[in-house]
């Protein structure tokens, strides 16, 4: 069964975490969700880990709608969350329009970075019943790719807390909280009903979201918020070299990855093509070469 939004806002109340993870296609989607994960996140991340964009600003809705339909066939149970990429944001009746289109193509939310400026997004996207996750904190659509820790001192603090609370009463089901300090996402979680997804915000959070790429080793960096928990990077590597060497000495592939011929088969394929090619060497014979009669 589909985790619904008002689950995952329910295991904030039993204090139950909640786990998400990016997911940009279909055998990574398919392997989160048999592995019980909470939320695949098609974020825009995809742009930067996937597609060989500089940044994520540069991805777009295609983008974005292309690999939302990858996800979906690969998820029975998770909640599917996806990004409005910079492009779909321009005012608040564009976010409703993408949004919607992202829903249509098998998300079940998306989720728009941005504070108090986006609040009138968010109202009008909830009014037509659509989930929507707030991002707070670094927000590298508008920021770059500079990732610089916020909520360092009281300004930034208030101004962040002002961004939760105005997101959670305009509708938003859910906060994620990027690059905040663990102190101040404590406090923001502390003030909301509704869950905090923090990633390089601490523990304190009720949930935590990572890229598939940082957490599988397959990211060439690695990032002091996160964790590889294996090395996919280092597996590849090795997989396609001994593949190439092996190509390349004659050792793979052998007769056991091949398909036989019934020796009757071979047989008379054997004849036909002796046949056909006395005929084929009879006509040349036969025929006046083309060059010759040009020359
Ligand atoms: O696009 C993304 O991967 C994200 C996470 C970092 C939260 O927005």
């Amino acid at each position: 069964m589909k985790l619904s939004k008002n689950e995952l806002i329910k295991y904030k109340s039993v204090h139950r975490k909640i786990t998400m993870v990016t997911g940009y296609d279909f055998p990574c989607a398919s392997i989160a969700d048999e592995c019980g994960i909470d939320v695949v996140l098609v974020g825009d991340s995809v742009g930067t880990n996937v597609l060989g964009y500089t940044e994520t600003s540069q991805v777009t809705m295609e983008d974005m709608l292309h690999h939302v339909r990858a996800v979906a066939r690969g998820v029975k149970r998770a909640f599917i969350l996806a990004d409005l990429p910079a492009e779909a944001i321009v005012s608040p009746e564009d976010s409703l329009y993408n949004a919607e289109k992202i829903l249509e193509n098998g998300a079940d939310g998306v989720k728009i970075e941005g504070g108090v400026e986006i609040t009138g997004h968010v109202a009008l996207m909830t009014r037509h019943n659509i989930p929507v996750c707030g991002h707070i904190g670094y927000t590298p659509q508008k920021m770059g790719n500079k990732a610089v820790v916020q909520g360092k001192d009281l300004i930034q603090a208030q101004k962040l807390i002002e961004s939760a609370l105005s997101l959670e009463k305009a509708g938003a089901f859910m906060i994620v909280l990027e690059l905040v300090t663990q102190e101040l996402a404590g406090e923001i979680s502390g003030m909301l009903t509704i869950p905090t997804i923090g990633i390089g915000a601490g523990p304190l959070c009720d949930g935590q979201v990572q890229v598939i790429n940082d957490i599988a080793g397959l990211s060439p960096r690695t990032f002091k918020h996160a964790h590889a928990f294996a090395n996919v990077r280092g597996e590849y590597s090795q997989a396609i070299s001994e593949y190439i060497k092996e190509v390349r000495e004659g050792v793979f592939p052998t007769e056991k990855n091949a398909f036989g011929l019934e020796p009757e088969v071979l047989k008379e394929i054997k004849g036909w093509v002796g046949n056909s090619s006395e005929a084929a060497s009879g006509q040349a014979a036969d025929t006046p070469g083309t060059c010759q009669a040009d020359s």
